[in-house]
């Protein structure tokens, strides 16, 4: 079966039933962990809290610190939440420590599963075809998307809606729940202006209005890498398939 939850708590019971799960943050979390690690970076760290990054800092001072708060990067921090600015630094080899408002909460919620991935429209593909080609056909995916339990963004939802409709394409996977079905709808109806109809979305204008349209734009682009991050003892790095 997939799944499309739109509450971040729901990660917590999917993992207990065993489904691989698959977190999507496109403004910006996700985005950013993608273009980081095809940047060149070694891995990102998650947490929940600023003050947890800082003390990881101080205990080792080789690990860099990421993320935002209202999108914007915390003073003391070496880097916000922005890909654009992840593709124009040198990440080489680097270990990043990231705190973002939406994005790291939710990985909270799903760190018990036994396989977690991050997509974007970024690396879309990519994760589809590993899901149909790597996978167990008897695995059950879920697909949570990041909020702070009363959103739904726009972004995310239409992005799970262009996974669904390529995990089903790719395998034989047809039983969906009604969110995946309404996200497949969403992203059939929103792909042929995806820009227009994303830039609508609170979270876009909201960036936009802080000055990030130009990362806004970037994220929206499709499958330009070809990579799928995963999370494996609270460290985020890229799938090595040979
Ligand atoms: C989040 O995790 O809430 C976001 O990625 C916020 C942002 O930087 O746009």
């Amino acid at each position: 079966m997939i799944r499309v939850e739109t509450d971040p708590q729901a990660g917590l019971q999917a993992s207990l039933r065993g489904d691989i799960l698959i977190v999507i943050d496109v403004l910006r979390f996700s985005s950013s962990i993608v273009t980081g690690l095809a940047t060149g970076a070694k891995q990102f760290i998650p947490v929940a809290t600023l003050k947890k990054a800082r003390n990881m800092h101080k205990k080792n001072r080789n690990y860099l610190l990421a993320g935002e708060r209202k999108g914007l990067k915390p003073k003391d921090f070496h880097f916000g939440n922005s890909p654009i600015e992840y593709k124009k630094s040198n990440l080489k080899g680097k270990s990043i420590v990231i705190s973002t408002t939406n994005g790291t909460k939710t990985i909270e919620y799903c760190k018990k599963s036994k396989l977690l991935l991050i997509a974007s429209f970024l690396n879309a593909h990519a994760l589809s075809t590993y899901i149909a080609d790597y996978l167990p056909r008897e695995d059950n995916v879920s697909i949570i998307l990041a909020s702070n339990s009363h959103t739904i963004f726009l972004e995310d939802f239409i992005c799970a809606g262009l996974l669904v409709s390529n995990i089903i394409h790719l395998t034989s996977k047809q039983d969906l729940n009604d969110d995946a079905i309404l996200a497949k709808l969403a992203w059939s109806s929103a792909k042929d202006d995806l820009e227009k109809t994303i830039r609508q979305g609170h979270h876009a204008s909201y960036l936009e209005s802080i000055g990030f349209i130009e990362d806004v734009k970037f994220c929206i682009n499709r499958d330009i890498y070809d990579l799928i991050p995963f999370i494996q003892d609270n460290k985020i790095s890229k799938i090595n398939r040979g």
